[in-house]
C-alpha cells in the first residue's frame, strides 16, 4: 500500500450538494466515466462511487458520496455529511434558485456536521454548473458568493466537460494539502487581488434594503458622517482600483445612495 514516496494511500471523503436537478450526478458522471447522459435520472437517496487518483505524488482513494438535492431525501442524506472532507457545491446559471438555494445547503451541512472547527476545515467548491446554457445568474454574482465564504468557484459544463477536470484537481488538492496539515485547511486567498472587505463591501452594496444600510450610517446621519462613509468605501470599490467582480455596478450604487443621503441632510 505504499507508493514511491513512502507515504500510505490516503481515503478521503467526497460529497455533493445543491438542488435536485443541478446536475450534481452528471458532474461526478463526466468526470468518472467520461460521458453525459441528457435524460434526468433523479439519484434516490444517495449514490456511492470511489475514484482512485494521484494528487501530489500520493495514492489517494476518494469515496464521493452523490447526494439526492430533492428535499424528500433529506431523512436519507443527512447521516452522510459526517466526516466529510471535500464538497462539491452545485448550482445551475439557468435557475437562480438553485443559487439563492446555496446558503441553505451550507447551513444543512453546517447543522448537520455540528462541530464548528471540522465543517469549517470542509474544502468546498461551487460549480456554477450548465455553461453551455442561456445564464441568469452572471459569472461574478457566483463567484462573490464563493469568495465570500471562501470556497473555491468553477464554471462548469457536465455536458461538454468544461471545468470539471480543473473543480476535482482543485477539490483533491485542497483536501490533500489539509490532510498533510492536520486536517486543518489552508486559508482562503482570492487569486484575483481583491480582499473579503471588498467583496463584503459589493455584497452589502447589492443586497441592502435603504440606503443607509447601503453605507452603513445611521437614520439622520450628518453631511459629514455620510461622507466619511462615502470615502471609506470609495477607495475599497472605485472600479480604477478594484478588480473584485461587481466592483463598477456596486460604486454606481455607491454614488447614488450618497447623492440620496446628502439631499436629506440639508
Ligand atoms: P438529483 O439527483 O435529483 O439531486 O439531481 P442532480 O443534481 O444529480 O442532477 P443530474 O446530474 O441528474 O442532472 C439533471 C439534468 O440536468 C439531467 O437531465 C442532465 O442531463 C442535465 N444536465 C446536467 N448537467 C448539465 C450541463 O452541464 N448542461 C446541460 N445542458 N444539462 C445538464
Ligand atoms: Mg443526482
Amino acid at each position: 500500500m505504499e507508493n514511491m514516496k513512502g507515504k500510505r494511500a490516503l481515503r478521503i471523503k467526497i460529497i455533493s450538494m445543491g438542488n435536485a436537478e443541478v446536475g450534481k450526478s452528471c458532474i461526478i458522471k463526466r468526470y468518472c466515466e467520461k460521458r453525459f447522459v441528457h435524460k434526468y435520472l433523479a439519484t434516490i437517496g444517495i449514490d456511492y462511487g470511489v475514484s482512485k487518483v494521484t494528487i501530489k505524488d500520493r495514492e489517494v482513494k476518494v469515496n464521493i458520496f452523490d447526494m439526492a438535492g430533492h428535499p424528500i431525501f433529506y431523512e436519507v442524506r443527512n447521516e452522510f455529511y459526517k466526516d466529510t472532507q471535500g464538497a462539491v457545491m452545485v448550482y445551475d446559471v439557468a435557475d437562480r434558485s438553485s443559487f439563492e438555494a446555496l446558503d441553505h445547503w451550507l447551513l444543512e451541512m453546517q447543522n448537520e456536521i455540528g462541530n464548528q472547527t471540522e465543517h469549517d476545515n470542509v474544502v468546498v467548491c461551487v460549480c456554477a454548473n450548465k455553461s453551455d446554457r442561456k445564464r441568469v445568474v452572471d459569472e461574478s454574482e457566483g463567484r462573490l458568493w464563493a469568495d465570500s465564504k471562501g470556497f473555491h468557484f468553477f464554471e462548469t459544463s457536465a455536458q461538454t466537460g468544461e471545468g470539471v477536470n480543473e473543480m476535482f484537481q482543485a477539490l483533491f488538492e485542497g483536501v490533500v494539502t489539509a490532510v498533510e496539515n492536520g486536517g486543518k485547511k489552508a486559508p482562503f486567498q482570492t487569486q484575483l487581488g481583491y480582499t473579503k472587505d471588498q467583496i463584503e463591501a459589493i455584497q452589502k452594496l447589492k443586497n441592502a434594503k435603504s440606503d443607509y444600510e447601503r453605507m452603513g450610517v445611521q437614520v439622520g446621519a450628518t453631511k459629514d458622517e455620510v461622507n466619511k462613509a462615502y470615502r471609506r468605501l470609495a477607495v475599497l470599490l472605485h472600479p480604477d482600483k478594484s478588480v473584485a467582480p461587481g466592483s463598477e455596478e456596486a460604486f454606481k450604487i455607491l454614488v447614488a445612495a450618497r447623492t440620496t443621503l446628502l439631499k436629506r441632510c440639508s
